[in-house]
Protein backbone atom coordinates (compact mmCIF):
# COMPACT_ATOMS: atom_id res chain seq x y z
CA UNK A 1 0.00 0.00 0.00
CA UNK A 2 1.59 3.25 -1.33
CA UNK A 3 1.73 6.05 1.42
CA UNK A 4 -0.95 8.82 -0.14
CA UNK A 5 0.10 12.57 0.01
CA UNK A 6 -2.84 15.44 -0.75
CA UNK A 7 -1.49 18.95 -2.03
CA UNK A 8 -2.95 21.99 -0.81
CA UNK A 9 -2.18 25.01 -2.67
CA UNK A 10 -3.64 28.23 -3.67
CA UNK A 11 -1.73 30.37 -6.65
CA UNK A 12 -0.57 28.71 -10.23
CA UNK A 13 0.55 25.56 -9.00
CA UNK A 14 3.91 24.85 -9.94
CA UNK A 15 5.22 23.21 -7.23
CA UNK A 16 2.28 21.00 -7.77
CA UNK A 17 2.44 19.65 -10.87
CA UNK A 18 6.32 19.12 -10.45
CA UNK A 19 5.39 16.71 -7.67
CA UNK A 20 2.56 14.65 -9.25
CA UNK A 21 4.75 14.16 -12.16
CA UNK A 22 8.08 13.28 -9.38
CA UNK A 23 5.70 10.74 -7.77
CA UNK A 24 3.70 9.43 -11.63
CA UNK A 25 5.20 5.90 -11.57
CA UNK A 26 6.22 6.02 -8.08
CA UNK A 27 5.24 2.69 -5.99
CA UNK A 28 5.97 3.88 -2.29
CA UNK A 29 3.88 7.37 -2.91
CA UNK A 30 1.11 8.19 -4.46
CA UNK A 31 -0.47 11.59 -4.67
CA UNK A 32 -4.69 11.15 -4.28
CA UNK A 33 -5.72 14.84 -4.74
CA UNK A 34 -5.01 18.58 -4.86
CA UNK A 35 -7.17 21.06 -2.87
CA UNK A 36 -6.92 24.09 -4.30
CA UNK A 37 -8.29 27.34 -2.40
CA UNK A 38 -8.73 29.33 -5.26
CA UNK A 39 -10.37 28.09 -8.77
CA UNK A 40 -7.96 26.80 -11.46
CA UNK A 41 -8.76 25.51 -14.51
CA UNK A 42 -5.21 24.77 -15.90
CA UNK A 43 -4.44 22.77 -12.43
CA UNK A 44 -7.54 21.02 -13.40
CA UNK A 45 -6.50 20.06 -16.27
CA UNK A 46 -3.46 19.02 -15.44
CA UNK A 47 -4.83 16.52 -12.68
CA UNK A 48 -7.14 14.89 -15.04
CA UNK A 49 -4.58 14.32 -17.07
CA UNK A 50 -2.39 12.98 -14.77
CA UNK A 51 -5.06 11.10 -12.99
CA UNK A 52 -5.48 12.85 -9.73
CA UNK A 53 -8.52 13.82 -8.47
CA UNK A 54 -8.82 17.93 -8.36
CA UNK A 55 -11.24 20.07 -5.85
CA UNK A 56 -11.69 23.46 -6.57
CA UNK A 57 -11.85 24.60 -2.76
CA UNK A 58 -12.78 28.56 -3.25
CA UNK A 59 -16.07 28.29 -1.72
CA UNK A 60 -15.56 25.59 0.95
CA UNK A 61 -14.63 25.88 4.49
CA UNK A 62 -11.60 24.03 6.52
CA UNK A 63 -14.02 21.61 7.59
CA UNK A 64 -14.40 20.19 3.91
CA UNK A 65 -10.69 20.02 3.51
CA UNK A 66 -10.65 17.89 6.15
CA UNK A 67 -13.28 15.58 5.19
CA UNK A 68 -12.26 15.04 1.75
CA UNK A 69 -8.62 14.11 3.19
CA UNK A 70 -9.96 11.58 5.53
CA UNK A 71 -11.92 10.22 2.38
CA UNK A 72 -9.16 9.62 0.46
CA UNK A 73 -7.06 8.11 3.30
CA UNK A 74 -4.37 10.59 3.20
CA UNK A 75 -1.25 9.62 5.20
CA UNK A 76 0.18 13.37 4.71
CA UNK A 77 -0.67 16.92 3.46
CA UNK A 78 1.23 18.80 1.18
CA UNK A 79 1.15 22.27 1.14
CA UNK A 80 2.85 23.49 -2.13
CA UNK A 81 2.16 27.27 -2.27
CA UNK A 82 -0.87 27.59 0.49
CA UNK A 83 -1.69 30.94 1.80
CA UNK A 84 -4.46 29.70 3.79
CA UNK A 85 -3.93 29.44 7.87
CA UNK A 86 -4.28 25.72 8.34
CA UNK A 87 -6.59 25.84 11.60
CA UNK A 88 -5.60 24.15 14.91
CA UNK A 89 -8.46 20.87 14.31
CA UNK A 90 -6.95 20.41 11.44
CA UNK A 91 -3.29 20.13 12.74
CA UNK A 92 -4.18 18.27 15.05
CA UNK A 93 -5.91 15.59 12.94
CA UNK A 94 -2.53 15.23 11.00
CA UNK A 95 0.24 16.32 13.54
CA UNK A 96 3.32 16.43 12.51
CA UNK A 97 2.21 14.91 9.03
CA UNK A 98 1.91 18.43 7.40
CA UNK A 99 4.75 19.76 5.50
CA UNK A 100 5.11 23.82 4.05
CA UNK A 101 7.55 24.56 1.70
CA UNK A 102 8.60 28.38 2.37
CA UNK A 103 10.75 30.20 -0.21
CA UNK A 104 13.39 31.58 1.97
CA UNK A 105 15.76 30.43 4.70
CA UNK A 106 13.45 30.45 7.55
CA UNK A 107 13.61 32.07 10.58
CA UNK A 108 14.33 34.73 8.22
CA UNK A 109 11.55 36.09 5.97
CA UNK A 110 8.89 34.23 7.79
CA UNK A 111 5.47 34.56 9.43
CA UNK A 112 2.10 35.92 8.49
CA UNK A 113 2.03 37.95 5.66
CA UNK A 114 5.18 36.37 4.12
CA UNK A 115 4.22 34.29 1.17
CA UNK A 116 5.05 34.57 -2.42
CA UNK A 117 6.59 37.99 -3.80
CA UNK A 118 6.53 39.64 -0.38
CA UNK A 119 9.44 37.28 0.80
CA UNK A 120 11.09 37.91 -2.32
CA UNK A 121 10.53 41.94 -1.93
CA UNK A 122 11.89 41.28 1.92
CA UNK A 123 14.96 39.86 0.58
CA UNK A 124 15.68 42.15 -2.03
CA UNK A 125 15.67 45.23 0.54
CA UNK A 126 17.65 43.40 2.81
CA UNK A 127 20.38 43.24 -0.01
CA UNK A 128 20.78 39.31 1.69
CA UNK A 129 23.83 37.96 0.44
CA UNK A 130 22.12 34.58 0.30
CA UNK A 131 18.12 33.37 -0.05
CA UNK A 132 16.61 29.59 -0.51
CA UNK A 133 14.03 26.97 0.74
CA UNK A 134 12.65 25.88 3.79
CA UNK A 135 10.49 22.52 3.70
CA UNK A 136 9.18 22.21 7.12
CA UNK A 137 6.57 20.72 9.27
CA UNK A 138 4.07 22.71 9.77
CA UNK A 139 2.52 23.69 13.09
CA UNK A 140 0.44 26.26 15.22
CA UNK A 141 3.02 29.02 14.50
CA UNK A 142 3.53 30.37 10.81
CA UNK A 143 6.64 28.86 9.27
CA UNK A 144 7.61 28.08 12.54
CA UNK A 145 7.60 24.65 12.71
CA UNK A 146 10.90 21.78 12.80
CA UNK A 147 12.62 22.54 9.55
CA UNK A 148 13.34 19.51 7.77
CA UNK A 149 15.27 20.35 4.38
CA UNK A 150 16.86 23.90 3.21
CA UNK A 151 18.79 24.65 0.26
CA UNK A 152 20.58 27.78 -0.03
CA UNK A 153 21.69 29.98 -3.43
CA UNK A 154 24.14 32.88 -3.66
CA UNK A 155 22.32 35.63 -4.64
CA UNK A 156 23.77 38.27 -7.43
CA UNK A 157 24.53 41.68 -6.09
CA UNK A 158 21.74 43.55 -6.18
CA UNK A 159 19.38 40.99 -7.25
CA UNK A 160 15.75 42.31 -7.35
CA UNK A 161 12.54 40.67 -6.54
CA UNK A 162 11.95 38.93 -9.69
CA UNK A 163 15.10 37.84 -10.40
CA UNK A 164 15.13 36.27 -6.92
CA UNK A 165 12.14 34.37 -7.98
CA UNK A 166 13.37 32.73 -11.00
CA UNK A 167 16.47 30.97 -8.65
CA UNK A 168 13.82 30.23 -5.54
CA UNK A 169 11.95 28.64 -8.61
CA UNK A 170 14.52 26.21 -10.09
CA UNK A 171 15.80 25.47 -6.10
CA UNK A 172 11.70 24.66 -5.44
CA UNK A 173 11.53 22.26 -9.26
CA UNK A 174 14.96 20.54 -8.29
CA UNK A 175 14.62 19.54 -4.38
CA UNK A 176 10.85 19.84 -2.75
CA UNK A 177 9.66 16.15 -4.37
CA UNK A 178 13.18 14.61 -3.62
CA UNK A 179 13.20 15.70 -0.31
CA UNK A 180 9.20 14.85 0.45
CA UNK A 181 10.29 11.23 -0.71
CA UNK A 182 13.42 11.64 1.85
CA UNK A 183 11.45 12.40 4.50
CA UNK A 184 8.39 10.36 3.97
CA UNK A 185 10.27 6.79 3.07
CA UNK A 186 13.93 7.80 3.92
CA UNK A 187 15.21 7.59 0.42
C1 LIG B 1 6.12 29.03 -4.07
O1 LIG B 1 7.23 29.83 -4.37
C2 LIG B 1 6.12 28.67 -2.60
O2 LIG B 1 7.39 28.51 -2.06
C3 LIG B 1 5.43 29.87 -2.01
O3 LIG B 1 4.40 30.18 -2.92
C4 LIG B 1 4.83 29.83 -4.24
C5 LIG B 1 3.73 29.03 -4.90
O4 LIG B 1 4.01 28.83 -6.26
N1 LIG B 1 4.92 29.59 -0.69
C6 LIG B 1 4.86 30.51 0.28
O5 LIG B 1 5.20 31.67 0.10
C7 LIG B 1 4.33 30.01 1.61
N2 LIG B 1 4.52 30.99 2.65
P1 LIG B 1 3.23 27.73 -7.10
O6 LIG B 1 1.73 27.93 -6.88
O7 LIG B 1 3.61 28.01 -8.53
O8 LIG B 1 3.69 26.38 -6.63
Amino acid sequence: MPIQIILFISGGGSNARQIISYFQDNEAIKVVGVLSSKSNHDMADFCAAHHVSFFDMSTKDFGQYLSISQQLNVDWVILAGFLKKVPAAFISSYANRIINIHPSLLPKHGGAGMYGKHVHQAVALAKEPYSGISIHLVNEEFDQGKILFQHAIRLPLNANADEIESLIRELEKTHFAPDIAAHLIGT
